[in-house]
């Protein structure tokens, strides 16, 4: 076992790798569950002012970068016969979701490339097989954060690195719904008491109550995961 291998191309390598060398992640990477390569775009420019970018075809603010010195930065990291995937980081990607992360973890690991500027030259996405990754509907000034949200998101579903702590598939999105509330020690805090089946001893009954707890939160906060999950059948749910 080799491990999970990721490798970053950004013009900000200093951002790696920040807080996935940190607690569960940055142990797993000490010990070799992963490794993180984090490449400067820079170094594959040939000016010498390591020009990365270049004024919009057709107009507009804003730059774009180029696809010359992206496809020498990502043929040095990840040659043709890389079986990883290639992602590039872009609020116009897809949308990243709990099984793309699995499918993710599954595999020999990941190169990304983090977009900066008003984006990259589209010829680059097609020539270099790379799949356009969104972590949200909301813009971040560069790709670097997204970049660290799907690492960690992956990193924390590989063998060995949450132990214990695996909530498995109760967990918000493994099964399609949100995740019930929780609740621990003190018994009263400011008054308020812990939902007393949970302290019932009645597993069947606390089961039951989370259950309900989850669908009750997944209708409100989320009808489009709501949606989803009632056109299921019955056998393509989480048992319980
Ligand atoms: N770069 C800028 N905004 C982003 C987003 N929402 N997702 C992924 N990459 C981005």
């Amino acid at each position: 076992m080799t491990g999970f291998r990721a490798s970053v191309l950004t013009i900000y390598p200093e951002m790696f790798p920040g807080p996935l060398g940190i607690s569960l992640a940055g142990r797993a990477l000490q010990s070799g569950t992963w490794s993180l390569e984090a490449t400067q775009i820079r170094d594959f420019a040939t000016d010498k002012h390591r020009t990365v970018d270049d004024t919009p075809a057709g107009g507009g603010p804003g730059m774009v970068m180029r696809p010359d010195v992206l496809a020498r930065a990502i043929d040095a990291v990840s040659p043709a016969d890389d079986t990883r995937p290639r992602l590039l980081m872009t609020p116009r990607g897809r949308p990243l979701t709990q099984p793309r992360v699995r499918e993710l973890a599954g595999g020999p690991g990941v190169v990304i490339l983090c977009g900066r500027f008003e984006g990259v030259d589209h010829r680059i996405v097609e020539r270099r097989g790379l799949a356009e990754v969104s972590i949200g509907d909301y813009v971040l000034s560069g790709g670097e954060v997204a970049a660290l949200v799907v690492l960690d998101a992956v990193v924390r579903l590989l063998p060995g690195v949450m132990g214990n702590h695996t909530s498995g598939d109760t967990e918000s999105h493994e099964a399609g719904l949100l995740e019930h509330p929780q609740y621990t020690r003190p018994a009263l805090f400011e008054g308020e008491e812990i939902p007393p089946v949970l302290t019932s001893g009645d597993h069947a009954k606390v089961a039951l109550w989370r259950k309900t707890e989850a669908l009750k939160v997944t209708r409100e906060r989320r009808p489009d995961l709501w949606e989803a999950y009632s056109r299921r059948g019955p056998g393509e749910r989480d048992p319980g």
